[in-house]
């Protein structure tokens, strides 16, 4: 884990409170796995907000390129998308475990809700490195105007499938309904999934790997305070573990296998 300032290359709007923001760091870049995350101080003069903001790894791109993308969603967001080119920035990471990648025949499955799709981006470069199959992703937003990166995700061989919850763009509905149809048609398949995005999507989906005994990874957002395992603020209780009650976001996650959370207690 690295504490490093590192200079604003870009940071532009993309869609509806939606931006990305890229900087370099040689030593970031080659640490950095799919799934993991960083804990951004936005500006060391200011007391507000106080504390840093987790953001997941994005995307790597040039070699030590690092990206993230963000939604606008309250103070600290705010004061992030007013951050230009060249101002410094404190970053904390890479943090937490990351994706298990799956093998070159398995059959990656992509589910991203709305800014879930920030860490699934990184996930599906990789995949799209080793992969003898076609990717498939579902993304579901709740509009046209939150839609972000689908030209990019197709430049990375992905079939992918949209939906928005008013009919906007894509298939109206859920994104959720898009498994519930896939694996009505192709559970054979065997899918690997990767999900990111709100937990009662998230939930739902996981609940349904289950049940149909599909191996299926979920990146969960937590309250982090600290990202470091020393507040406490991200605990999730464990489904499956004898002799850990609870999990910590930030340092036994953000990336669970779906069986070792409780749903139930979401
Ligand atoms: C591991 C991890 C990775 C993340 N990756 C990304 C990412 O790639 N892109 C991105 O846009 N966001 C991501 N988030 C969420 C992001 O950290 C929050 O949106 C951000 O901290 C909000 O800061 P703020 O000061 O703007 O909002 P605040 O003023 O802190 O909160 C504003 C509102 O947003 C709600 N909120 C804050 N944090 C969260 C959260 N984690 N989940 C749901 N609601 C929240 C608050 O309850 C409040 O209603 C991630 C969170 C975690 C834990
Ligand atoms: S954020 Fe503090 S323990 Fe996880």
């Amino acid at each position: 884990m690295l504490e490093e300032t590192v200079l604003i290359e870009f940071n532009r709007q993309i869609g509806k409170d939606t931006w990305l923001m890229g900087f370099r760091s040689a030593d970031l870049a080659s640490l950095a796995k799919p799934g993991q995350f960083l804990m951004i101080h936005l500006d060391r003069n200011t007391k507000d907000p106080l504390l840093r903001r987790p953001f997941s790894i994005h995307r790597i791109q040039d070699r030590n390129q690092l990206m993230i993308l963000y939604k606008i969603v309250g103070k600290g967001t705010l004061l992030l998308s007013s951050l230009k080119e060249d101002d410094p920035i404190s970053v904390v990471g890479p943090l937490g475990n990351g994706f298990t990648i799956s093998g070159p025949h398995e059959r990656p499955l992509l589910i991203a809700g709305g800014m879930g799709i920030a860490p699934l981006f990184f996930i599906a470069q990789a995949l799209n490195k080793i992969q003898k199959h076609t990717i498939k992703m579902f993304l579901g937003f709740s509009t046209s105007q939150e839609v972000v990166l689908v030209d990019q995700l197709k430049g990375l061989n992905i079939d992918l499938s949209l939906t928005t919850e008013d009919g906007s763009l894509g298939i109206k509905g859920l994104v959720t309904d898009l498994l519930d149809e896939y694996l009505r048609q192709e559970l054979n398949k065997k899918p690997v999934i990767y999900a990111c995005g709100p937990t009662l999507m998230l939930k739902k989906v996981a609940q349904k790997a289950i049940t149909s005994n599909l191996r299926c990874y979920v990146s969960l957002e937590g309250c982090m305070a600290c990202g470091l395992g020393i507040c406490q603020g991200c605990a999730v209780k464990a489904g499956n573990s004898k002799d850990k009650p609870y999990y910590y976001v930030c340092q036994d996650g953000p990336v669970f296998s779906s069986e070792m959370i409780d749903w139930r207690a979401i």
